[in-house]
């Protein structure tokens, strides 16, 4: 054999073992993509239920809370101590309560060993008590905003909000829950004893490797953090023991990454009755609910004597290409909770055909459109940057926000300080878990929404409100920006940067 030949003999054993390793490598990758903890779960942990937080008032009236950041050790599994964040315990935090009307002030003690800050997601509030990233909370310091509740019964959540590393601190452990009643909700027929037959239910991905959290983002995952498992309110394999025919679950997607699609192992129907921003005018009959990162859903099912039936997450069901349904979470499917039906249930009565009245926006009166292109790293060509103003909004007016998602990869779009109307998916009538008012909208790639919102908090020049991809790696890297309220005519003022960003 010539030596030229052999050459080429041996270079195209070479290219054939590159091949092979490459399709090998893809093919590995990609099976290996793909997660589902169903039926792997055997429920032996009883659901943890984070408690209500106490609270004292105030000769004003104003409902005064405690919360202290603090690091700490969480046996998740047996024998296994891993390290943790929580509010007023090692991990997640207490549930806070409190009425519209009332007076609230928060007191956030951080004893963290760096700077962390909360956000009130979803909440109407001024800006200066919203705690953006601008409102850090240095250690061994307390941060005591206050305000008044002035919208509709919800769920909402609160979680910190750091500059660059708000999936990191989330992740740590530091997220809970917030509970908004209002005279009419308090008159309705549902289920609301809460613990009982009114469950808030925290779902979060998650991954270890022994006793320690693994928080790497995979070679392949675009969307952030994807875990091998669920947990919920802090439970991994949790079972809850429920006495009630009808039984309200308050869904949070507290996961950094991950969308949802959660229905019921046997894929009953169940009545879905609240979304980000609180009740729906009326119950929509379902048998599966989508949420991403940050969204809310309050559904209620109905449960036989002595059975048990699982929350289960589905493979999602929206049209993403290959890559994305692969890779990043679409065809993984998750056994999340199991619920037990005692023998004997107490009755539930029927629920009440009118629920809520979203107090939103239909768009008609409009004075100005707006639009948002995401496409990592950033919103309309920009990183998000603290010193500088994106938009400037007229309080007390209404706009329209088209919000753009054509960059490949999914993304949502959420706003602080209010609700909004969905108008729009693709042009077309939103589907009813769309309808009501809502904080964080989905957005796959290839999507675009039109949303109607009145920003109705008080005019500050100064002090910023967010906008951004909950899509928590995305927000860190710069999926973020900017508005002030101003009155009529003003101009917006300049932030005052006072970000303290501390390594760990
Ligand atoms: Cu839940 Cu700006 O975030
Ligand atoms: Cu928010
Ligand atoms: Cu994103």
């Amino acid at each position: 054999m010539s030596g030229f030949k052999r050459v080429l003999i041996i270079l195209a054993s070479v290219a054939t073992v590159l091949a092979l390793a490459v399709g090998g490598g893809a093919l590995w990758l990609y099976s290996g993509a793909k997660v589902s903890t169903v039926g792997r779960g055997d429920f032996r942990n009883e659901l943890a239920v984070p408690p209500l937080a106490e609270s004292t008032v105030t000769a004003d009236g104003t409902r005064v809370f405690d919360l202290r950041m603090q690091a700490g050790e969480t046996e998740f599994q047996d024998g296994q101590k891993t390290p943790t964040w929580g509010f007023n315990g090692s991990y997640l935090g207490p549930t806070l309560r409190a009425e519209r009307g009332e007076k609230v002030q928060v007191r956030v003690r951080n004893t963290l060993a760096e700077a962390s800050n909360v956000h009130w997601h979803g909440m109407h509030l001024p800006a200066t008590m919203d705690g953006g990233p601008q409102r850090m909370i240095a250690p061994g310091t307390t941060w005591s905003p206050s305000w008044k509740i002035t919208q509709p019964a919800a769920t909402l959540w609160y979680h910190p909000h750091p500059m660059g590393e708000t999936e990191d601190h989330v992740q740590r452990g530091l997220a809970g829950m917030f509970i908004l009643d209002d005279t009419a909700s308090r008159a309705l027929a549902l289920p609301d004893t809460y613990g009982v037959n009114d469950l808030p239910v925290i779902v979060q991905d998650t991954k270890f490797d022994g006793a320690r959290f693994v928080h790497a983002h995979g070679l392949t995952r675009t969307v952030g953090f994807l875990g091998d498992r669920t947990m919920v309110n802090g439970t991994l394999d949790p079972y809850k023991e429920v006495g009630d025919e009808r039984v309200r679950l308050r869904l949070l997607n507290a996961s950094t990454a991950r969308t949802y699609d959660f229905g019921f192992d046997d894929s009953r129907e169940f009545s879905l009755i609240g979304t980000d921003g609180g009740l729906l005018e009326k119950a929509a009959a379902t048998d599966r609910i989508q949420l991403s990162p940050g969204e809310r859903a309050e559904i209620v099912v109905r449960v036989r004597p002595g059975e048990r039936t699982v929350l289960r997450s589905y493979p999602l069901d929206i049209g993403q290409d290959f890559y994305n349904q692969r890779f990043n979470g679409g065809d993984d499917t998750f056994d999340i909770l199991e619920l037990r039906a005692k023998k004997q249930l107490r009755r539930s009565p029927a629920l009440p055909t009118a629920l809520g009245k979203p107090e939103v926006p239909d768009g008609s009166h409009a004075v100005r459109g707006r639009s948002f292109d995401l496409a990592l790293p950033g919103i309309n060509g920009h990183k998000m940057n603290m010193g500088r103003v994106d938009e400037t909004v007229t309080r007390g007016t209404t706009e329209i926000w088209t919000i753009r998602n054509n960059n490949g990869m999914p993304h949502n779009f959420h706003i602080h300080g209010l609700q909004f109307t969905v108008l729009s998916v693709n042009g077309r009538e939103p589907r009813p878990a769309l309808r009501g008012a809502k904080d964080t909208v989905f957005l796959p790639s290839g999507t675009t929404v039109k949303l109607a919102m009145r920003f109705d908090g008080p005019a500050d020049p100064d002090t910023p409100y967010m906008y951004h991809c909950h899509l928590l790696s995305h927000e860190d890297q710069g999926m973020m920006g900017q508005f002030v309220v101003v009155e009529k005519g003003r101009k917006a003022g300049r932030p005052a940067a006072t970000h303290t960003h501390q390594g760990h």
